[in-house]
């Protein structure tokens, strides 16, 4: 299998090319290349460009809307509840933590939930803006069944990840994580490649640990720390779909499989203004009081360095910025074939 390089912004600029051959406009398709190919740069290749096929056939089919449109349905000063209008969810999650961003500036916090939207991708995407701006970013999204609720090996929550991410004096401290062993993502790109995974991140539909991914896909994920997980997700689901009106659990539609329906996905976004808080510099430095503290704590056996949430990813975007993405064969080949059919000269 080969491995074919590119520069980031030369995939970037032909993933928007692609979305807006479908009729979506140049901003929008920006913002979704755009959190498409940080993904890919930040090591989540799971949530990068291995997305364009479905996202496009979703456009195509004219089961996601192609023009992006949000409708405030409830306004306080700390609050909104939003309509998506079946939007792309990358254009909407942008939109809504901007807005809270806003908002906090004026009155300290603003929280919001979005109904009625589509698949976001990478959830540290949205609160980097929010960490960009001083700012305490927080954002769920739901998805749907992929994770078994303990004791049951059926279905029921999504790998509803959450990311919280702060402000230091250098990049961004970003948590970003599924309640499962791993996103579901992963054991689908993992199928794709014709990979095994690790046993320990799957079940097969009878609940029996795999290294099939594609067994995996047909099953579950596993829940990071039993009941713990669990609850987790279980908690996201309410705060996305719940308490925003979207649909929930086993009523979410398929993105993969269901091009009729709308998949109403719910999402909820949170902006903390730190100055009401503390001085946004004394913040940043406590900040890096703590991460110097912890990085120089005595390693284990064959650690060689220790990390904090979000450090991770942000060294692989800077290497990868400078040396290229790497993407599969498969990858590339389902690119370029995108290219073809709707006449986008390939990665020009
Ligand atoms: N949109 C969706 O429906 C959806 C669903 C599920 C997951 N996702 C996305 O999939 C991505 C992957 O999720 P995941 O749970 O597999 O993430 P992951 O397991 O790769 O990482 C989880 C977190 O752990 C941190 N981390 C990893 N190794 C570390 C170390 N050695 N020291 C300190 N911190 C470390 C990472 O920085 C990250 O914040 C996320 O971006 C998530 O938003 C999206």
């Amino acid at each position: 299998m080969g491995i074919h390089k590119v520069h980031w912004e030369d995939l970037r600029s032909y993933c928007q090319k692609l979305i807006e051959a479908q009729g979506v406009s140049r901003e929008d398709a920006f913002i979704v290349a755009d959190s498409l190919v940080d993904a890919d740069l930040c090591g989540v290749e799971s949530h990068g460009v291995s997305r364009m096929a479905i996202y496009l056939k979703r456009l195509e089919t004219g089961v996601v809307s192609k023009r992006s449109q949000v409708n405030v349905e409830k306004e306080y000063p700390a609050s909104m509840a939003l309509d998506a209008c079946n939007s792309m969810g990358m254009v909407t999650g942008v939109y809504t933590m901007k807005r809270c961003v806003e908002k906090a500036k004026e009155n300290g916090c603003c929280f919001a939930t979005v109904r009625n939207s589509n698949h976001y991708g990478m959830a540290s995407y949205y609160v980097k803006l929010a960490a960009d701006e001083n700012m305490v970013g927080v954002t769920g999204t739901n998805a749907p069944p992929n994770i078994a609720p303990w004791g049951s090996s059926k279905p029921y929550l999504g790998t509803n990840p959450l990311a919280i991410g702060v402000p230091t004096t250098n990049d961004p401290m970003i948590l970003d994580m599924a309640p499962s062993v791993v996103a579901m993502g992963k054991v689908i790109l993992a199928a794709k490649l014709g990979k095994e995974i690790p046993l320990g991140w799957a079940l097969t539909k009878d609940g029996k640990p795999t290294t099939d991914a594609a067994e995996g896909v047909k099953g579950s994920v596993v829940p990071i720390g039993g009941p713990k997980g669990y609850g987790l997700a279980l908690f996201i689901e309410v705060l996305c779909g719940i308490l925003s009106g979207a649909e929930f659990g086993p009523h979410l539609n398929n993105m993969w499989s269901d091009f009729e329906n709308p998949q109403d996905l719910g999402q909820f976004f949170c902006a903390i203004d730190i100055s009401k808080f503390i001085q946004v510099d004394r913040f940043k430095t406590r900040m890096e009081q703590m991460i110097a503290e912890i990085k120089a704590l005595p390693k284990n056996d064959g650690v060689d360095e220790l990390f904090v949430p979000g450090e991770i990813e942000h060294n692989r975007r800077r290497e990868r910025r400078k040396n290229g993405i790497e993407l599969s064969d498969i990858v590339y080949e389902e690119l370029r074939e995108l290219g073809e059919k709707s006449g986008v000269p390939f990665l020009i």
